[in-house]
Parts: structure tokens; C-alpha cells; sequence
């Protein structure tokens, strides 16, 4: 008899995401799953410590959320009004709202403070099963607020038990004190900023957001050179409202994922499918509780085999949920992904545009013993019973 910690058994399925990996049950042993089978195999081969039932629910791998904005320090509920009475995104942006408002808010949160507010974040984002995030900086856009707010997401983490993948974005916006002069503003993020980041190994990743009113193409690939060379991973969100060329910057660059995509071309969809690297963050919450009609071209995208997450975008301004089973719902809604789609896009999918995909987002032997089980009949189920 081989020995283990855990047997779960039971379940309807086991969704493993592997191929030639099936069964009812699993093995723990040390925090890794050592076997995965039908109940009976398993006891035959296996005597454990302990034991669990999952009395016929749906086993699947612990969510992973590739993109989110946690550290804020208070929600912007006002706008949501003022895109009801006609105002859009951008609009309330440039009267210094939006992701401003934040960035004061941010500046001016007692690190302590700020600290609480992201274990609650991540405390919702764990309610609904995500069991590790990309957690990105970007509402300090100074050195001080933005390395305040990476500190905090490492603390949060500890505190939680979150897994986390910090991401540097103190490109999210020109810092409003350098609005008539944003080459300075770059230059203090590739001199000062990311050599910080850096130097305190803060960060894995660094993002900027390609758009009018925030950043030129130019200047993206200024600072996501250096980051670059100072050796951290790329994310960047792009293509949201207006296709600027940072898609295919992405790919030029080698980018783990390029996100948004609403306003992806024809051109941006060939680069991402020549590329079979940079993945194409799907962001299906956000146009909804933006009131826009227009979608991410999910199926095309997949249809030419681009790997492809899918993610909450979690933040006070375009998208106020933390849920992935949420973001799922709306991926089979607005996109036309099918469950198995959706599930692939907030586990394994958003585990490898990580880096993290050997550990996370599969349920097998030699995987992180991370899962959800979900009270459902089947797996066409996920995402049909939104919320
Ligand atoms: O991913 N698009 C840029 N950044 C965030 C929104 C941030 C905000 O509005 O506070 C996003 O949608
Ligand atoms: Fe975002």
C-alpha cells in the first residue's frame, strides 16, 4: 500500500484538463495531488490519513484570476451614475475621475488601511474559488504609492493565503502632476520606478495601458523595453476602446498576455495567432458593466488556436466583481464560449499565461492539490448559473 494525506471521492467528475487523466476521486500527498481514479482503484492502491466526500459534486481546478486591480482604497459607485446619465469612460477620465480619483484615494490610504482593504479583495476573490491572481499596482503613479501598493499585495498574500503574481503597472495613466509633460513621467517610471520595483523584488511582471488619454504606443514601448531589460515579464492592456498598434507590440516583445482586445483588427487577431505565446486576455465582464456592446472576437480568436485566458479585470472602475464564475457566465454569453471553454479560460489558460500552468489550472499527479467543487449536476452547468 502506498501511503497518503487526503482521499477526496466521490465527486460526479473529476475535470482534470489533462488528457487520459479521469476519474471520481483523488489522491493528496504533501499538498501535491499523487493520483487521480475511480474511488475503488484508489483504495485498493492507497491507505490515507484522512478523508473527504464530495457527495457528487463537480471537481475542478482552483480558479485563477490573470488579471486584477486590487489595491484600491475605495469603490467609485458615483460613476457608475454618470455613465447611466450618458458620460463614457474615457470622457469621465479626462475630467481628472476615473482612475484619478483612485490614485488620490491610494496617495492618500495609511499603508495599514490599504492593507485591509486588499486582504478583503482577495478574501472575495477566494469565496468564489479563485485560489491565485495576477495582482496588479497602478493607483499610486508614484514611487512611494506604487511600491506601498506592491508591499501591500505581498503582505495581503501572506495573510490569505491568495497566491499572487504582482504586476507593476505605474504606467496606467500619466501621473496627473506630469500631464503637460508625459515624456517625464516616462522617464521617471524606466530610471526610477522599475529599477525600484526591481531592486526590491516586488514585482514579476509590468504593465502599461495602451490607449488615447493614457499612453502612446511610443511611450509603451519605451517603458516596456525597459522593464524588459530588467528582466521582468510583460502584461499589457490594449485594444480596450481603440486599436493603437500595442497588440502587435505585444508580440513583437514576446508579452505573456495582451488584454482587452475589444477593438482588436483583423491584423492584431493574425499577429496573436502567429505569435502561439502571447495570450489574449479575455476581459468579458468589462464591456458589460461598461455598457458597451462591443466584444473581445472570442471565437475567432480561439478558432485560430490563440491561447487565451479569461479574468475577472477586478477594479473599481470598469469592472466591480471578483467573481470568475461571474466573468465565465458572461464569456458564454457575449462571447459564445461553451463551458469547457470557459472553464479552460479561468484555470489552465490563465495558469500558463502565468508561467504557472505546471502547477496550477490542471488536476493531475504533480499538481498543486487546489480545486473547487462545485455544486452542479455537470459541467454544462458552469457559467449557466451566473453568479
Ligand atoms: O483594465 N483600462 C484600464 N485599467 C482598468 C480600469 C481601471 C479603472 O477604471 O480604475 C481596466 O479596465
Ligand atoms: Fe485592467
Amino acid at each position: 500500500m502506498k501511503h497518503g494525506d487526503l482521499l477526496v471521492f466521490g465527486a460526479s467528475s473529476v475535470v482534470t484538463q489533462v488528457d487520459g487523466v479521469a476519474g471520481d476521486s483523488l489522491v493528496v500527498v504533501d499538498g501535491k495531488i499523487a493520483a487521480v481514479g475511480q474511488e475503488r482503484d484508489l483504495r485498493a492502491q492507497w491507505s490515507v490519513k484522512k478523508e473527504q466526500d464530495l457527495s457528487g459534486k463537480l471537481l475542478v481546478p482552483g480558479f485563477v484570476d490573470a488579471h486584477t486591480h486590487p489595491v484600491f482604497a475605495q469603490g467609485r459607485a458615483e460613476e457608475f451614475d454618470w455613465r447611466a446619465q450618458g458620460m463614457d469612460y474615457l470622457e469621465i477620465a479626462k475630467k481628472g475621475g476615473g482612475i484619478y480619483s483612485s490614485v488620490r484615494a491610494v496617495r492618500e490610504c495609511e499603508e495599514s488601511a490599504l492593507l485591509e482593504k486588499v486582504i478583503l479583495h482577495f478574501e472575495w476573490m477566494q469565496e468564489k474559488g479563485t485560489v491565485a491572481c495576477e495582482a496588479k499596482s497602478g493607483y499610486g503613479l508614484s514611487l512611494d504609492a506604487e511600491l506601498k501598493s506592491l508591499r501591500v499585495i505581498a503582505q495581503a498574500s501572506a495573510k490569505t493565503g491568495m497566491e499572487v503574481a504582482p504586476t507593476f503597472l505605474g504606467a496606467h495613466m500619466i501621473a496627473e502632476e506630469f500631464r503637460d509633460r508625459p515624456e517625464a513621467y516616462v522617464d521617471l517610471l524606466c530610471e526610477e520606478m522599475l529599477p525600484a520595483v526591481v531592486e526590491e523584488g516586488l514585482a514579476v511582471a509590468a504593465d502599461v495601458f495602451i490607449e488615447e488619454g493614457a499612453f502612446s504606443l511610443a511611450q509603451g514601448r519605451r517603458y516596456l523595453e525597459c522593464a524588459k531589460d530588467l528582466g521582468l515579464a510583460l502584461r499589457i492592456h490594449a485594444d480596450q476602446f481603440n486599436e493603437l498598434g500595442g497588440v502587435q507590440l505585444a508580440v513583437e516583445l514576446g508579452a505573456q498576455s495582451v488584454d482587452h482586445l475589444e477593438a482588436l483588427s483583423d491584423a492584431g487577431l493574425e499577429a496573436l495567432a502567429m505569435s502561439r505565446k502571447t495570450h489574449a486576455g479575455l476581459l468579458p465582464a468589462v464591456p458589460h458593466f461598461l455598457r458597451q456592446s462591443m466584444n473581445a472576437p472570442a471565437r475567432k480568436l480561439l478558432d485560430a488556436e490563440v491561447p487565451y485566458f479569461i479574468a475577472t479585470d477586478f477594479n473599481p472602475g470598469s469592472c466591480y466583481t471578483a467573481s470568475l464564475p461571474e466573468a465565465a457566465h458572461f464569456a458564454r454569453v457575449r462571447m459564445n464560449l461553451t463551458a469547457a471553454e470557459a472553464l479552460w479560460g479561468v484555470t489552465a489558460g490563465a495558469a500558463d499565461s502565468l508561467g504557472l500552468g505546471g502547477r496550477l489550472g490542471r488536476l493531475a499527479p504533480g499538481f498543486d492539490a487546489k480545486w473547487v467543487a462545485l455544486d452542479i449536476p455537470d459541467l454544462h452547468y458552469f457559467g449557466y448559473r451566473f453568479g
